[in-house]
């Protein structure tokens, strides 16, 4: 086990069974989902490496085994668009699986989120290390995993991405208790998990990038498991902040959801919407479609 300050380790937990996907996700990973014509899980990959990082860890469980070969070498997919010309799609699928060295274990049982990084100890050893939950990413604009990792490089120690959601959302959320120390950058105190609006200590909601020291494995080790058995990552964060600061780093907007339908339906129009070659044949169609149904 090597031992460094600088980040270049990400973890991707994607081993969860997507319940609210069912039965979309009875026989396929949630994380492979298309987001137009990529599946989630390469957005994640690819804002991993713009931040710098070149090993990444992905969770994985049964039904996840497309993910590993999507990062693969697909030799007679390769020969077909060779023989058939097509040189831009060819470029794309090998080079996935040059992205990044990217490595598989799996969670076996399905125990939570804080279970499923726990179960990365031996690869990432004793290094601090990007956690990146599978079913969300940041647009590249936001940038957020680089300013994350260099709030780390600063002051040693953990950072989470916060952002600030409407009070009736909070309730979906861990929800950090706040010391402002500049513009975006606060010391967390305190981190609730799914507070109720009138207990929230704020409206700061822990969105799914971490910067862990590699302290959060002994945490995760002692956090008594919860309903089914799950065991929260926010509990081990809140054992964190008692031996060690934790901060967090504020964004605004740029974050993509697909761990809902609704969420994942608003996900696939923004993005759509952004391709220069869909937007005005798919605009045009959501605006007939609305139209059609009485919505415009
Ligand atoms: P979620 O709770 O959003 O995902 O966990 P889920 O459990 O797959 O979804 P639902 O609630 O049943 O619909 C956030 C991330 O953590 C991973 C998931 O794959 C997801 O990317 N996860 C969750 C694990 O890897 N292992 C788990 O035991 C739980």
């Amino acid at each position: 086990m090597t031992t460094t300050t600088h980040v270049n380790k990400a973890v991707i937990p994607a081993a969860g069974f997507g319940t609210r996907f069912l039965p979309a996700t009875k026989a396929q990973a949630k994380e492979m989902m298309p987001i137009v014509d990529k599946p989630v899980i390469q957005y994640i990959v690819e804002e991993a490496v713009a931040a710098g990082i070149d090993d990444i860890l992905i969770i994985t469980g049964y039904t996840k085994r497309s993910i590993e070969d999507h990062f693969d070498r697909q030799f007679e997919l390769e020969q077909a668009l060779i023989e058939t010309g097509k040189d831009k799609e060819l470029a794309e699928v090998v080079g996935l699986a040059s992205l990044a060295n990217i490595h598989f274990v799996r969670q076996g049982e399905r125990l939570g989120l804080g279970h499923a990084i726990a179960v990365a100890r031996n690869h990432v050893g004793d290094n601090p290390f990007v956690v990146m939950l599978g079913d969300e990413f940041m647009a590249p604009r936001t940038n957020l995993l680089t300013e994350m990792i260099q709030t780390h490089s600063q002051y040693g120690r953990s950072v989470l991405a916060l952002q600030e959601v409407a009070e009736d959302e909070i309730s979906r959320y861990g929800c950090a208790k706040p010391e402002r120390i500049s513009d975006r950058l606060i010391q967390i105190l305190d981190i609730v998990e799914k507070p109720q609006p009138s207990e929230a200590p704020s409206n700061l909601a822990v969105m799914g990038r971490y910067v862990f020291t590699p302290e959060i494995f002994d945490k995760l080790e002692q956090v008594q498991p919860g309903v089914g058995g799950e065991i929260q990552l926010t509990d081990a964060i809140a054992m964190l902040l008692a031996d060690q600061a934790v901060y967090g780093v504020t964004f605004d907007g740029g974050r993509y959801d697909t761990g809902t339908v609704p969420a994942y339906l608003e996900t696939i129009v923004e993005l759509a919407l952004e391709r220069e070659s869909l937007r005005e044949e798919f605009g045009d169609f959501l605006i007939e479609a609305l139209q059609r149904h009485g919505r415009l």
